[in-house]
């Protein structure tokens, strides 16, 4: 069944009050992105003390992630947190691929929900699921960790409330606006659900963890109020797997795949660097001399350090959907301020700035 979600909040109460209202209890998980926000606080209005709300510390949040949520929603929804950092972060040591590495984080993040829901006796939770969401799992884009399927949810014995399932992104920031939520929650860019997990590119170890935290702060702390939808860095090795040039444009290939979309599939290759291209051509056009297929993400340099271990790929688009994004055009002394300051963090060896647009590269590198 097909159901036709009206945008507004009076409506939305509406919806889950006629269908959920004589559930036991539901343990909502927030993020303090806008979905799980918005999701909450419209079964807390329809179900009331039915609803706990909570914040599950995974190990792969920003720097003071926890308590600022907690500070930014107070008032509005009485946050739990619970941490389980070290229980999931152990789960996925040591895994590579990125469909593993969802799938494993995917696996102990439910196993902690499910703690939760047995501590409160609740056989429900609620989540800030999207449209989007569902078309990527659906279309086998990649596993968005909250598309639960059925066996999930037998497996794990809970049922779900997800009253955005049928809208998208702006439609959610419309309803968070009629709700009168702060501007720093409306406009907050979106964090996926694994985190730092899906810029802990390749191999997923500690010390490159820490450095993605490290880079974040950096990178939100000179971006933060820019009005790009989404701008951070990822993190791997500095591990070439081949170079060349073509039409004057100097390039080294990394061994690393990273992930792209061409006619609505997943595809998966290696990101090229561009070492050097000649004065005057359109930077955002080199990625149009490679093959998306091979290729998904190019990247120009900003810095090298010419020693360490690590690539710090820097990402900034615009997008109304995520479903298509652009890269605004930056002043490049601009980029490489900020270049300077990631270069600083310890064995970085590259900072890069990504020039491709969704399609061909995904936003996210994995
Ligand atoms: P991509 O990389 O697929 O990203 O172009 C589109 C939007 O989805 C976010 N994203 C995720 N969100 N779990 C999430 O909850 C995930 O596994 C995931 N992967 C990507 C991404 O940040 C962007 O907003």
């Amino acid at each position: 069944m097909v159901l036709v979600v009206p945008l507004s909040v009076e409506k939305l109460v509406e919806m889950v009050k006629s269908l959920y209202r004589d559930i036991d209890c539901a343990v909502a998980c927030v993020s303090g992105g806008v979905d799980s926000t918005v999701s909450a606080i419209i079964a807390k209005l329809a179900l009331g003390e039915k609803v706990y709300p909570v914040f599950i510390d995974t190990g792969f949040m920003r720097f003071d992630e926890a308590r600022s949520i907690k500070e930014a929603l107070k008032g509005l929804l009485d946050l739990e947190i619970y941490d389980f950092a070290n229980n999931i972060i152990s789960s996925i040591e040591g895994l590579s691929d990125a469909e593993e590495k969802r799938i494993a984080f995917r696996e102990s993040f439910y196993r902690a929900v499910k703690r939760i829901a047995e501590e409160k006796k609740c056989g429900w939770i609620v989540q800030g699921t999207i449209k989007a969401d569902v078309v990527e799992t659906v279309g086998k884009i990649k596993t968005q960790h909250n598309v639960l399927s059925d066996e999930l949810l037998k497996r794990f014995n809970l049922r779900v409330i997800e009253p955005l399932i049928e809208l998208y992104k702006h439609e959610v920031r419309e309803i968070a606006r009629q709700l009168g939520l702060p501007r720093c929650i409306i406009e907050r860019q979106p964090f996926p659900g694994p985190g730092l997990l899906i810029r802990t590119v390749g191999k997923m170890y500690r010390e490159k963890l820490e450095l993605v935290r490290e880079a974040t702060k950096i990178v939100e702390k000179r971006l933060n109020g820019s009005g790009y939808s989404q701008y951070f860095p990822a993190i791997w090795e500095y591990d070439v797997a081949g170079e060349g040039s073509i039409d004057g444009i100097e390039y080294i290939v990394f061994n690393i795949k990273t992930t792209g979309v061409v006619d609505n599939v997943r595809v998966y290759g290696h990101p090229v660097l561009i070492k050097r291209y000649p004065a005057g051509l359109d930077v955002l056009k080199i990625y149009s001399y490679f093959d998306g297929r091979s290729n998904p993400h190019i990247l120009i340099e900003l810095t090298d350090n010419n020693r360490g271990e690590y690539v710090a790929a820097i990402r900034i688009v615009k997008t109304e959907n995520y479903m298509m994004a652009e890269v605004p055009r930056i002043d490049i002394n601009e980029l490489k301020l900020l270049a300077k300051e990631v270069a600083s963090l310890p064995k970085i060896r590259v900072v890069t700035f990504d020039i491709t647009p969704k399609p061909p590269a995904t936003i996210e590198y994995e």
